[in-house]
């Protein structure tokens, strides 16, 4: 910011060579006005220095050309156009800005699409993620099934600890509301996309699933996280990618511990990302 620093230093010499030659202006508010013009071209100037800054993640002086890639562009908004209300007030076509997570997803599926075995999601909500991804990859191509599962009606609240109860309950209200008839339909153009409704882990047994190459965790809450992880643990192919969704979040801590626990019960390490997410690969 040098260059900041220059602007801000010649404002003040001009400042004070007017001050000198038009000595009836009052000091003081030249130098308020000064400070006003400082902090307009601060925040204007900051706001556009960054290359990212959303999802709670502000990132500069780094190359960001997966923005503006068209096929990424069209797959972020099949998913944020799903009809969802995480973030955004019902009804709302708000962009809530989650571009870098997408982007690991993206990238993620596109590696899963060479292995052998299908694709896992617990945690779906109206799809954003898988939505995406079913975009991105034209899913119907990769001969692969994408396994979907969720309640449909937000998260089970028996399942919740007494922490997770105080602060999850509420938004769970909100964010997740029943979104079954609108997955089904979001998903109604990828016939090997298949919605399994009810409570993870219950419904885990209710499909075959021989073999997964991507596995995409978002429950917000750890007891069925680390369940799912367990379950799918020897079904996932080696080099398959687990992306877990909350792992590196603040006020998601119990889903840490209980996700690292279980990794190095395994001899494994999760990669904490940027942008919140846990990164695993499976040796
Ligand atoms: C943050 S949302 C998932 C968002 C989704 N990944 C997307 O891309 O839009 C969390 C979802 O987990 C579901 N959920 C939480 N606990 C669950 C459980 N034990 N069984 C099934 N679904 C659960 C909720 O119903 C909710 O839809």
């Amino acid at each position: 910011m040098k260059w900041f620093a220059d602007l801000c230093q010649c404002l003040k010499n001009v400042a004070c060579r007017t001050k000198q030659e038009a000595q009836l202006l009052q000091h003081t508010q030249l130098q308020n006005r000064i400070t006003e013009l400082e902090l307009y071209i601060y925040h204007t100037t900051a706001a556009q220095s960054f290359d990212y800054d959303a999802d709670s993640l502000r990132v500069w002086n780094k190359n960001v050309d997966f923005m503006s890639d068209p096929r990424f562009r069209q797959a972020y908004f099949r998913g944020m156009d799903s009809g969802h209300q995480i973030g955004r007030a019902p009804g709302s076509h708000d962009d809530i800005h989650i571009e870098w997570r997408v982007h690991m997803l993206l990238w993620a599926a596109s590696h899963a699409a060479h292995l052998e075995g299908d694709f896992v999601e617990c945690g779906v909500n109206t799809g954003i993620f898988s939505l995406a991804i079913c975009d991105y990859l034209d899913f119907n191509k990769t001969g692969k099934s994408f396994f979907l599962f969720d309640t449909f009606e937000g998260i089970p609240v028996e399942q919740m600890s007494e922490k997770e109860k105080a602060g999850k309950a509420e938004f769970n209200k909100t964010c997740f509301p029943e979104c079954f008839e609108q997955a089904k339909a979001n998903f109604q153009p990828y016939p090997s996309a298949i919605l399994v409704r009810g409570k993870v882990p219950d419904t885990l047994t209710q499909v075959d699933i021989p073999k997964v190459a991507f596995l995409s965790i978002d429950l917000n809450i750890a007891t069925p996280e680390r369940l799912a992880l367990c379950f799918f643990w020897d079904k996932l192919v080696s080099g398959a990618v687990i992306v877990l969704d909350d792992y590196g979040w603040k006020g998601y801590e119990e889903q840490k511990t209980a996700l690292d626990d279980f990794a190095r019960g395994k001899g494994v390490m999760i990669a904490t990302l940027p942008t919140g997410q846990g990164l695993l690969l499976k040796p």
